[in-house]
């Protein structure tokens, strides 16, 4: 989304397809930094890492198995077994408790927390509830009597296992060849880890163009090896309403039909949002729906007439603009008005296991300031009924009857806009914390430097926040030194947001989310202090190397030290 967007242009430039560079010469963990000396290969960085690169590797052979141990265990270890046997071509069995052998990989849930406790005993829904920091902490060791991670809770546990992977050849990231007669070794190594922040969102607007179910669990899957633990989904807007809702079915009969540019239309059913939520639990990723209010609501108005201040319902929209719709304040419309926001707000409440619901907020610049903080009250009393915590985009933050606790987004800039600071502190004012996407480092469609075409010859995404963003922008901030006066203990988290105005498919998502998603990956979870950028590029390049195996389409920004 963005203020008044620019139309973009296609402009041929120097190919640059981002489609795979060459499978790695480097060895499993380790990228050169500039001095050709190795550094370690995971990302986020985590809060302790010991590389005993004199000591005997962990091997992974064909007599290895997985080892779960304590509540939650086996399913991460199915998760693992289940990657590593696609890219291996090992039996790799499943085996409940025991001691391990020197090839086995043990992963111990142990109970050492209340909250811990909680989310093991949750199951599955620990990832959806959320565990917070101590849930998703672990340990990781590796070396030649065998490989173990231990965690207070599955969450931890699983978190652990996206370290492991990247620790290990990237070839087990894909599918198998031929496996190495020594079998896959990972370096002996130590990891002692936990995350910075509670809340390490990506979020993904299948509004501007749907995303066909498949696509959000690719999605789902590469975010997953970046410990990002929210998947915040942009389900409506100006140009499509992509979830069903029983009570109101011309939401997607009619506003599920368009899309910009008058590309594939499409909405989710709840069994196929189901299906993504539960893809996210069992990665511990929590989906927030976003049902955007009182503005972007054209598809919203265009399928209902009575949610129109004059009765009418517009047409449906394939462009770009913002800031044109809005639902109607007005009493004569309040009956209609109040039963869709609680109907739809129910709905959606009740297919979201975990704790929040984003009800958008932002420019509304059709509505009145008077009417915008009237629906603005009607419109999170809805939403806190259902018993969620509402998150809204900073202009929410106009409200002073927000329900205690509302979560506020901001997405002004790295350097905040005057105004952005007293709306983004309204929200802890009245009780909440804030979610920091600053738009000109964090929004992952504002162009590369080089405005690279994809392998098809299209150029994506747009410049409207302060110009195209750099990896190092990407990766330069720092949460605690956006808005003056917010705290860290303010601070709920970070997202990276994606905006599909240009963006057709995952493919061409993916292209301008990797690499800069990893730079906010990395400020959510590891610890808060001086940024080392080569070690970061190293560690990139390092990365790109599974993206390889697992198909994953990035763009080579320039920098980093890629292997070829
Ligand atoms: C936004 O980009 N309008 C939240």
């Amino acid at each position: 989304m963005r203020r008044r967007t620019r139309t973009t242009r296609a402009r041929l430039m120097a190919a640059a397809t981002g489609l795979l560079v060459a499978a790695s010469a480097l060895a499993g963990c380790t990228g050169p930094d500039q001095n050709g000396d190795a550094v370690p290969g995971i990302i986020p960085a985590p809060t302790a890492f010991e590389l005993r690169e004199a000591d005997e590797p962990f091997r992974l052979t064909p007599d290895s198995r997985i080892i779960a141990d304590g509540p939650g265990a086996a399913d991460v270890a199915a998760l693992l077994a289940e990657t590593l046997r696609a890219g291996s071509g090992y039996e790799l069995p499943v085996v409940e408790g025991g001691a391990g052998e020197a090839a086995d990989l043990v992963l111990a849930v142990r109970e050492t927390t209340a909250e811990g406790a909680d989310a093991a005993a949750a199951g599955l829904d620990a990832g959806a509830a959320f565990g917070g920091p101590d849930a998703e902490a672990y340990t990781l060791e590796l070396g030649g009597s065998g490989a173990r991670i231990d965690a207070a809770a599955p969450a931890g546990l699983f978190r652990g296992t996206r370290s492991l992977l990247q620790l290990l050849p990237a070839e087990l990231s894909g599918s198998a060849g031929a496996a190495p007669a020594d079998g896959f070794a990972a370096p002996a190594a130590s990891v002692d880890d936990r995350p910075r922040f509670t809340y390490r969102g990506a979020m993904l607007d299948v509004a501007r163009h749907f995303l066909p179910v498949e696509e959000v669990l690719r999605y789902l899957d590469a975010i997953a090896l970046l410990k990002l633990n929210v998947l915040h989904l942009h389900l409506t807007d100006d140009q499509g309403w992509r979830l069903q809702i029983d009570a109101w079915p011309a939401l997607t009969e009619v506003g599920g039909e368009t899309s910009v540019g008058g590309e594939r239309g499409g909405f989710y059913t709840k069994d196929d949002y189901r299906r993504i939520v539960e893809h996210a639990a069992a990665r511990f990723i929590t989906v927030v729906p976003e049902i955007d209010l009182p503005g972007h609501t054209n598809a919203a108005l265009s399928a209902y007439p009575e949610l129109n201040c004059d009765g009418v319902a517009p047409a449906p929209y394939q462009g770009i603009e913002v800031g044109f719709s809005s639902l109607c304040a007005s009493p004569e419309r309040a009956e209609a008005t109040d039963r869709f926001l609680a109907d739809v707000t129910r709905e959606v409440a009740e297919l979201t296991p975990g704790p929040w619901l984003h009800l958008g907020g932002d420019e509304s610049l059709a509505t009145t300031p008077e009417d915008y903080r009237d629906l603005l009250a009607r419109i999170t009393a809805a939403g806190a009924s259902t018993g969620k915590t509402v998150i809204g985009w900073h202009e929410m933050g106009a409200s002073r009857e927000l329900p205690r606790g509302t979560i506020g987004q901001y997405w002004s800039f790295v350097e905040a806009e005057d105004e952005a600071v007293p709306l983004t502190m309204s929200f802890v004012e009245q009780g909440g914390q804030v979610i920091l996407s600053p738009a000109d480092a964090a929004y992952l469609d504002m162009k590369y430097v080089d405005d690279p075409q994809t392998a098809l010859g299209r150029t994506l995404g747009q410049d409207w926040a302060k110009g195209p963003t750099t990896l190092d922008e990407a990766y330069a901030w720092e949460p605690a030194d956006i808005v003056p006066g917010l705290g860290e203990a303010d601070i709920l988290g970070v997202e990276a947001p994606i905006w599909t105005e240009t963006m057709r498919t995952i493919d061409e998502v993916e292209f301008m989310a990797f690499p800069r998603i990893t730079a906010i990956a990395e400020i959510g979870w590891s610890p808060a202090g001086e940024r080392d950028h080569e070690n970061f590029f190293a560690r990139v390049a390092s990365l790109a190397t599974r993206w390889d195996a697992s198909g994953t389409v990035y763009y080579p920004v320039r920098g980093v030290p890629w292997a070829d």
